[in-house]
């Protein structure tokens, strides 16, 4: 037990670390081009905002909340999800008052106590981006649109985007009527976990992954069918959009999300790559939330995207091989008297903005030069006797094995012209 870490949860080792900084810095980078501001909400909230919020029949809340009490008795949660907490912000700053719409992005890790598999983690991590204010359908393709450029940016060039509408509470109530009337002959045959939603919310059996359950609702009624004029026109409108400018989608009348604030358009992006934990992103509208959670009518759409998943695919196309960042400068010292010159210079070469290092396990020379290797430095100064009563230092190009000597007063310079390539 001490030496483990809990089931589902998953160390980012040094090696790995690099990958998510790169990833990291392009999900920044492409959310600066898109106009979206960082947001960054506490890691727990109350429990009671994702009973209102995700919805108490979805089974994040029944069976996969990490829910604890504190001290003082109040009930938190950890956060399944980013869109709740976002809501919740929005209310409690009053960040509606803002110029609208209001466009925040997060990287967050995400807590659900589901079965551990390939793809499924206990504790996740998600970027994620919402925008509050508009009801506009081009509001729904941005986001859309966001996340297949970034996933295309990354090298993925093979997506497959699902795309439907769940109505609204006007249609959306009848259609529910028309599936549960459809299924109720057909109610034996559903799972364990579909017979209950049966009763609850017959939507969400369309979602299942059982075999038997998928047979059941092959040629159940389909919500397209059922839209009011409305939703009907904001669907058409996405498709529109989405094709102006040329984003591939299926309209798949299957996708129902597995959280109850969808309103209208609802999306996922598959990836075959990924086996069963198969979507690498998901979301749509919810024009309910933030009055759910006891604020104004704000209409809203965002995704959540998979970082595990997503470096997961990125990695089996071999679409993640970061170069190894090495360090500037490696100092090897001979004896005691120039680890001291050796430990000034290095201090003073960092002030200057240039990484560098120095061995502290007494590795002989040999030693020394093998760990610079690791570390894969550009450069290596040596530093003995001869160089501390010439003033004179031993540089190394570890690149090209050239050996040449430099004055004391001019390394910073050859350093930075070299290194920098002339930026001082
Ligand atoms: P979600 O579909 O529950 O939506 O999660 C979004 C993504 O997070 C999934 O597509 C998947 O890649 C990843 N994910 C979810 N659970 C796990 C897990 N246990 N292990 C690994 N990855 C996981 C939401 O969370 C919504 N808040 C998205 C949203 C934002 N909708 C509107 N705005």
């Amino acid at each position: 037990m001490l030496t483990k870490a809990p089931r589902g949860t998953k160390d980012i080792l040094p090696d790995e670390v690099e990958k998510w900084q790169f990833l990291e810095r392009e999900f920044r980078k492409i959310c600066d081009i898109f106009g979206y501001k960082e947001i960054r909400t506490p890691t727990f909230e109350h429990t009671e905002l994702f009973l209102r919020g995700v919805g108490e029949t979805t089974d994040i809340v029944e069976k996969e909340m990490y829910t604890f009490q504190d001290k003082s008795g109040r009930s938190l949660t950890l956060k399944p999800e980013g869109t709740a907490a976002c809501a919740r912000a929005l209310i409690e700053h009053k960040l509606y008052n803002q110029s609208l719409p209001l466009k925040l992005y997060y990287i967050i890790p995400g807590f659900r106590y589901e079965r551990p598999q390939a793809g499924r983690l206990r504790e996740f991590h998600q970027f994620g981006i919402e925008v509050f204010g508009s009801e506009n359908p081009a509001v729904d393709v941005e986001v859309i649109g966001m996340a297949v450029k970034f996933l295309k940016g990354l090298g993925l060039e093979d997506l497959d985007l699902r795309v439907n509408t769940l109505g609204c509470s006007n249609c959306r109530p009848v259609y529910k009527k028309v599936l549960h009337d459809y299924l109720s002959s057909k109610k034996g045959k559903l799972c364990d976990t579909c017979k209950v939603r049966y009763e609850k919310n017959p939507l969400r059996i369309l979602d299942c992954k059982n075999d038997e359950c998928k047979k059941v609702i092959q040629d159940s009624p389909k919500i397209l069918d059922y839209l009011c004029e409305d939703c009907k026109g904001h669907f058409t409108k996405v498709k529109k959009l989405l094709s102006a400018i040329q984003i591939e989608y299926t309209v798949d009348p299957m996708i129902v999300r597995g959280l109850d604030y969808y309103t209208r358009t609802v999306f996922e992006i598959i990836s075959t790559d990924l086996g069963a934990q198969n979507t690498l992103c998901g979301g749509g509208r919810y024009d309910g939330l933030v009055e759910e959670c006891g604020g104004p009518h704000i209409p809203a759409a965002g995704f959540g995207m998979g970082i595990e998943r997503l470096i997961y695919v990125l990695e089996s196309k071999g679409l993640l091989s970061i170069p190894k960042k090495g360090i500037d400068i490696f100092i090897a010292v001979l004896d005691d008297e120039s680890f001291e010159t050796g430990y000034k210079l290095l201090f003073d070469i960092r002030e200057k903005g240039l990484s560098a290092d120095i061995d502290y396990m007494n590795r002989s020379l040999k030693g020394q030069m093998k760990y610079a290797d690791k570390l894969a430095a550009k450069y290596t100064i040596f530093i003995g006797e001869d160089e501390i009563k010439s003033n004179f230092l031993t540089v190394k190009d570890l690149s090209t094995g050239k050996q040449q000597k430099i004055g004391m007063n001019e390394i910073y310079e050859f350093l930075y012209k070299n290194i920098r390539k002339g930026c001082c």
